[in-house]
Parts: structure tokens; sequence; C-alpha cells
């Protein structure tokens, strides 16, 4: 992959500035190692004091770490707190007035709220919710635009115990359906419709639809925000208005008191299988994972205007959105619109508007606004930026280097963080006024984070060799489990292979002279499409599911804005079609998988074939298809193929 190439050559390294280590929280190098050198000699001595001093705890944990039921760990497991309670009320003695949420609407209308204000809109949501019958452990599913609304919702859940589980608003009501089952889900959170690029997006009415599928008893009463005043069906028994929920409800509400290990949230993402895993976080360690990577990664002050761009249908939408600035008593945007709305201009002119002080956001929103318009950021006055941060996927040195430069200005280290649905919180990223930064290379793990690259066996590799990426001791943040599936978590997070201790993240990557890792891609069957994360089988199961289709084969094809593209190969149960009737089916057949799984999965490519490339023993050969889907030449020996003659229809594309 020629991205590849460019990274595993580049060797330009940026120090951090003298001016940006000075005010750093953590400044130095040795800063920086001194804490890696706490963690390695005492881990949970180290965990446990950061726990005691950036949580507010209503009863005190006596233990750190339980490792005895490994790998189902528990971490600070007889200590209460609730994460609301350390999101907003720890904060009302000295922030009360303080802005928390800047909030920027699509059409741009700014709404700003004070930690005074979300409290209390969080509080009488938290009561409307108890009103409907939610009690501590219920599942709410939440399906909503980026709002304040939607961090109002996730964090009225966390006060009363309720395990939210968001789905982002992209995903089909197919998707939707099978999530609220899997979660057994007793109420649903929407909205009339959301806006974006000047767009209404229906919610409420895929809502309808997931659960006029069947199976979705669960569902109690559903909850609507009025965002748009659209048109909805309405269903009196089971909706009710977000506005007339709330009436008559306290403005405050006493927190649940959850124990450290009560789950927090579930929240599905894509695996090998066809059946996304509902990954289940903790109470305390998500949170703790949150702060502490608010604090070092992204040097976070009591001033700064911190944005992340992610919706909170993702994990970072999660950590970066509605609780990490949070817990951190900062001020953040919310924006609800897109980046090329109303031109290509949007993202700089809400940094220059806000004062945006710490923007982090994802490698193709930056490769998509390059090519929109490299030198549209000069227009702005971004002066207000001090940080910036990517994650989601790599980043290739050239888009590195002009977030540095153009956007950046050359003054404002970038911060390329690994990490995963799974993790809670960034793993292998630099800490910013101590770790020189290297473009497309994430560097070195936080403190604490112990990641190694080890072979398929678990054993060391050689020095420079590429090899699997892994966490060989448990962290605080961590997924707990998947929601109703042990074993599947056991499986294929802590594959006996590999011991069954070390978390097995999923990636490749490789570590160079100064011991930086460089992500080089997945080593399963999960696609990363512009930083969404896609199963190969889920796209092939809603292929197949197409009553035209016989087979389905779906690989990823490198893409200069998206990181990946989705190519399918398919092979129908009547004639292989061409021309017109090709171009045809291919349409049917993209719309089919945005309703089955949502518009981001659908194929960028679909090609035609009387069969697939398979082995003798039947097995489809991905490896082909990836070359195939490159274009690139076949020089493999091919011999073992039962069909060899489809490899030529398949080079075939449909235009
Ligand atoms: O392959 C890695 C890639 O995204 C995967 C995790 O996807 P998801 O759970 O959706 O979370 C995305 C946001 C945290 C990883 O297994 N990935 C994430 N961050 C990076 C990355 N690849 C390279 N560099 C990154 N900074």
């Amino acid at each position: 992959m020629a991205t590849i190439d460019t990274i595993l050559s580049e060797t330009r390294v940026f120090a951090p500035s003298e001016a940006f280590r000075k005010q750093a929280t953590v400044s130095g190098m040795d800063a920086y190692k001194a804490l890696c050198a706490k963690a390695e000699s005492d881990y949970e001595g180290f965990w446990g004091a950061l726990a005691k001093e950036h949580i507010s705890w209503h009863k005190p944990f006596s233990n750190v770490l339980d490792e005895t039921k490994a790998p189902f760990y528990r971490w600070f497991y007889d200590g209460e707190m609730n994460v609301s309670y350390n999101c907003l009320d720890r904060h009302l003695a000295d922030k009360s007035n303080k802005t928390a949420l800047i909030f920027e609407a699509d059409d741009g209308k700014v709404t700003k709220v004070t930690y005074q204000d979300l409290y209390h809109r969080v509080c009488q949501f938290a009561n409307a919710l108890k009103a409907q019958g939610v009690a501590k452990g219920d599942r709410v599913i939440i399906y909503m635009p980026m709002s304040i609304e939607a961090v109002v919702a996730m964090q009225a859940c966390a006060r009363i115990g309720g395990i939210h589980s968001v789905v982002f608003g992209g995903f089909s009501a197919k998707s939707l359906h099978e999530r609220i089952i899997d979660a057994g889900a007793k109420l649903v959170i929407t909205a009339d419709e959301g806006m974006r690029g000047g767009k209404a997006v229906a919610l409420k009415s895929a809502v309808d639809d997931a659960i006029g599928m069947g199976g979705c008893d669960c569902v109690e009463k559903v909850v609507v925000y009025k965002r748009t005043g659209g048109n909805v069906h309405w269903d009196a028994q089971r909706d009710q208005w977000w506005h007339e929920a709330i009436i008559g409800q306290a403005d405050t509400c006493e927190p649940v008191w959850v124990n450290a290990e009560d789950p927090l949230f579930i929240l599905y993402t894509s695996g090998s299988t066809g059946k996304p895993k509902g990954v289940q976080h903790s109470s305390a360690g998500f949170l703790l994972g949150a702060i502490l990577s608010m604090k070092w990664v992204f040097d976070h002050k009591a001033d700064d205007v911190y944005w992340c761009t992610a919706d909170v249908g993702w994990i970072t939408g999660h950590t970066y959105v509605a609780y990490g600035p949070l817990a951190m008593g900062g001020t953040e945007v919310i924006f609800e619109g897109v980046p090329t709305y109303p031109d290509a201009g949007r993202f700089w002119k809400l940094i220059q508007d806000h004062k945006v002080t710490t923007f982090y956001t994802a490698p193709t929103a930056i490769r998509s606004l390059i090519k929109l318009g490299s030198d549209l950021p000069k227009q702005y006055d971004l002066s207000s930026l001090r940080l910036l941060g990517t994650v989601g996927e790599p980043i290739n040195p050239e888009a590195w280097m002009w977030y540095y430069e153009t956007v950046g200005q050359g003054h404002c280290p970038i911060v390329d963080t690994w990490w995963q649905t799974e993790t809670g919180s960034n793993m292998i990223a630099p800490l910013p006024g101590a770790v020189p930064t290297k473009p497309g290379s994430c560097t070195l793990p936080l403190p604490g984070i112990i990641a190694d690259i080890v072979d398929e066996q678990g054993g060391p590799i050689e020095k420079g060799q590429g090899g699997i990426l892994v966490i060989k001791r448990p962290f605080p943040s961590q997924l707990r489990t998947l929601w109703g599936d042990p074993e599947r978590y056991k499986n294929t997070y802590f594959p006996a292979e590999l011991g069954g201790k070390m978390y097995l993240a999923g990636d490749s990557a490789h570590r160079d002279k100064d011991g930086y890792f460089w992500i080089m891609g997945r080593i399963d069957d999960v696609l990363n499409v512009s930083g969404h994360r896609l199963g190969t089988m889920e796209i092939e199961s809603a292929l197949v599911a197409n009553p035209l289709v016989a087979e389905a084969a779906v690989v990823g094809k490198p893409h200069d804005i998206k990181g990946e593209s989705v190519v399918a190969f398919v092979v129908l149960k009547g004639q292989r079609p061409t021309g017109d009737a090709a171009r045809e089916v291919v349409a049917q057949l993209r719309e089919w998988v945005g309703k089955e799984i949502g518009p981001i999965a659908k194929p960028d490519e679909i090609r035609f074939g009387d069969n697939l490339p398979k082995t003798r023993s039947g097995k489809i050969m991905r490896r082909l298809l990836r070359s195939i889907a490159k274009g690139e030449e076949i020089t493999s020996d091919t011999s073992t193929l039962e069909n060899p003659a489809i490899l030529e229809q398949l080079k075939e594309t449909v235009k």
C-alpha cells in the first residue's frame, strides 16, 4: 500500500516547542519516562493513586485490580461513584457560570450552556427518565443527532445508573432494530429529524420502522426531542415528546451511586463476524481513562476551548464529547453539521468564531478538506489553536504536514491517537509537551499502557519487524465484556494462542528504532472507511440477504480520501449482468446495503462474476480479490483455484 510505504520511509521529527513544553502538564521526556517507570514498578499503586486523585468517590475503593477471573478484570471494584456527578456536580462550587457546551447548529445558530444549566437539564431529564420507568441497569437506546440533548440524554442515563447504547444516526432502521433487541432496551430516545448540510435526516421514522420489524417488546417508551418540527407518525401509547416529558420534573436529582464496575454504556462495533459486538464499558475505569487522556494527551487547561468533531454515535464522541471534557470541567464545542456546509471553510470558521484551542478530528476529514480547499484555512483566524489531534485511521505524512503547517501554523503539536471502541480511551499517543512527533506515527504508549508487538503465538518479534499489536497488562478503561456474550469476548480479545491474558487489538504494527509505533492496518476482516469501522462479513450478509444475490465477498481497497473503500464481488442467482443491466443491479444493491446497515456501508464498487475464486475446498481466496480490487497484476500461483477463468470476469468494473 502506497501510504504504508511513505510512512515507513518517514524520517521527520518534530520536538515540542520550548513554549509548549514549558506550560505542558507532562513537560519533557524525563517526566514522561518517570510516569512510565512508576507504572512499571508498582502497577496497582500507580493506577490506584490516579483513580483516587481524579475521581470523586462516594465510597472509596480499597482494592485496585482483581485479576482472579481474568480476562474478566475488575478495577476499583469495591468503590462507589457516579459518572454524571463527576462531570457536573463537582464543578458547581467553582465553575457554575463557566460555559460547558457551545453548540453550533447546522444553520449556524449558537447556544451556550453553563455548568449550572447543564446540571439542571441533566437532572430534569434524569427525573423524566425515572418517571418513564427507567431504573438502574435498564438499557436505553439513544438515536439522536449531534445536540445538547444527546449529551443530556447520555449524562441523564449515567446519573440514574441506566446503561445507554448510542446508535449512530447514520445507521439504518434494520441496524437499529438489531441493537434494540440485543441490548433488550426499555426505552429509546430519538429526535424527529436531524439536520446535516441543510438536509433533514429522518430519525423518528427509522425508530418506528425498527420497532415495527417486530421482536422489540422490550421497548416501553420512545422519547422524542423536537429538533425540526417535521412531520412524524405518533403512537400515543408509546411515544412521548421530550419537552412534555420534562414538564413538572424537578431540576435536581440525587445521583444513583453505582459500583465502579457497573456498566456505563454498551456501544456496538463491527468485528469479524456478521453480528456487531456490544462492547460493554465500566463506570470508573472508563472515566479514569477519559480524564487521564484529556490531561496527558490533550494537555487540557482550564481556559481551553476543546472541540472533538466526532459524532456521539462513535466511541470518540463518548469519551471526548459526552464525558472527558465535562469531567475536566472544560468548555467544549459541539457541532451538528458537516465540514463542507455551507462551504469547506466551515471547520475553520468554527475554530475562529469560538476561539477553539484544541481541535480533534479524523484523517479522512483532513484529506477531504485539503482536496476541497487547501488554502481555505488561511482565510480564517486560527491563532487560538494550540493543539491538534487525529484519530480513527492512519494519517499519511502529507496530510499530517498540511495539518501541521496550514492549520496549526507550525506551532501546534499534533497528537495522533491510536485507540479503539474497546479500549475506551487513547492508548498510544504522544504526550505533546514531552514526546517528539513523527508524521504518521502514533508514537509511544501512555504511561501505564503496556503495549507491544508480538508474533502469532504471542512471542517476541525481531526488532524492526511488523507483528500483532497487543496490550500485555489489563488497564482501567478497557471493555469488560461483550454484552450477553462473554465467550466471544474471551475468544476475540484474549485468544488462547496468545496465552489468554494479552489484549489482542486486531491491528498490525511495527516499531522503529526509537520504539515508536506505526499502525499498519487490521489483521481481521474489518475495514476502516472514513474512520468508520465496518465488518466485511456484515456487508456480505447484507448483500446475500438480497433475493437477487447468490454469493458475495467484500474487500477493502486503498482510497485517497476515505483511507479504504468497499469493493464487493457478487454472484447473482440469475445470469451475470453487463452494461445497463449491471448498472441497474449495482444501484439496487447499494441502496439495499444502505437500508440493511446504513449509508456508510454502501459498496463503492460492485463487480459481478459467475462465481468467486475459491480453493478446491471451497474457501474464497480473499487475497486474490484484494489484488483484483487494487488492479494489481496477479503473480501468485492460482493453480489451486477451482475456476481460474473467473478472475478475468472479476477484473471488469461496472462503469
Ligand atoms: O485500526 C485501528 C484504527 O481504528 C480501529 C478502531 O476503530 P474504532 O473502534 O471504530 O475506534 C476508532 C476511534 C478510536 C483501530 O483498531 N485506528 C484508530 N486510531 C488510529 C487507527 N489507526 C491508525 N492510527 C490511529 N491513530
